[in-house]
């Protein structure tokens, strides 16, 4: 059984990682509206593995006795004129969800629960691979600036990401 403080905290980043889906998905589609599929791409892809954080929290919580609770799902931008843009949101963005994850973290270790913070290990570090790769981005954007060529060949770069399902939902296959 797990503490009703970590059942909500839990439900409340469940939340949050389908508020980043939502937002990443957004940005996919205002980069397929703007003619830049490889960009969508990359975004889509995004898009996939926030479900994913989702899946894991809400999976991890129904081992443990606890009751997922879906609230809804804050609002989101729909407008980014330029890659570089995006790229910043998302790390003003991922920055958030560092915080948060922290938090729960934290949360775990005052609810005495070493199964809860050992689960969260992984989102410690896929938080700072996360804003490290938004970071990247964003030196290459700001590198290339508005060099037509350099923003192309980004785009094509962007359309090589594939999808692969997170190590904690690929467990025991
Ligand atoms: Fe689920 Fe991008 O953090």
């Amino acid at each position: 059984m797990i503490s009703k403080r970590l059942e909500d905290a839990i439900n409340a980043q469940i939340n949050a990682e389908l508020w980043s889906a939502y937002l990443y998905l957004s940005m996919g589609m205002n980069f397929e509206a703007k003619g830049m599929p490889g960009t969508a791409n990359w975004f889509r892809i995004q898009f996939k593995e926030e479900q994913d954080h989702a899946t894991i929290l809400m999976n991890y919580l129904n081992s443990r006795g606890g009751r997922v609770v879906l609230k809804p799902i804050e609002g989101v931008e729909t407008e980014w004129a330029t890659a570089l843009d995006a790229f910043k949101d998302t790390l003003k963005h991922e920055k958030v969800v560092t915080g948060l994850i922290n938090d729960l973290y934290f949360l775990s270790e005052e609810e005495r629960d070493p199964a809860t913070r050992s689960m969260l290990q992984w989102f410690v570090d896929e938080q700072v691979e996360e804003e490290e790769t938004a970071q990247q981005f964003i030196d290459k954007y700001v590198m290339i600036g508005d060099n037509g060529y350099g923003l192309y060949e980004m785009d094509k770069e962007l359309a090589t990401r594939t999808y692969s399902a997170p190590a904690p939902l690929t467990k025991g296959e």
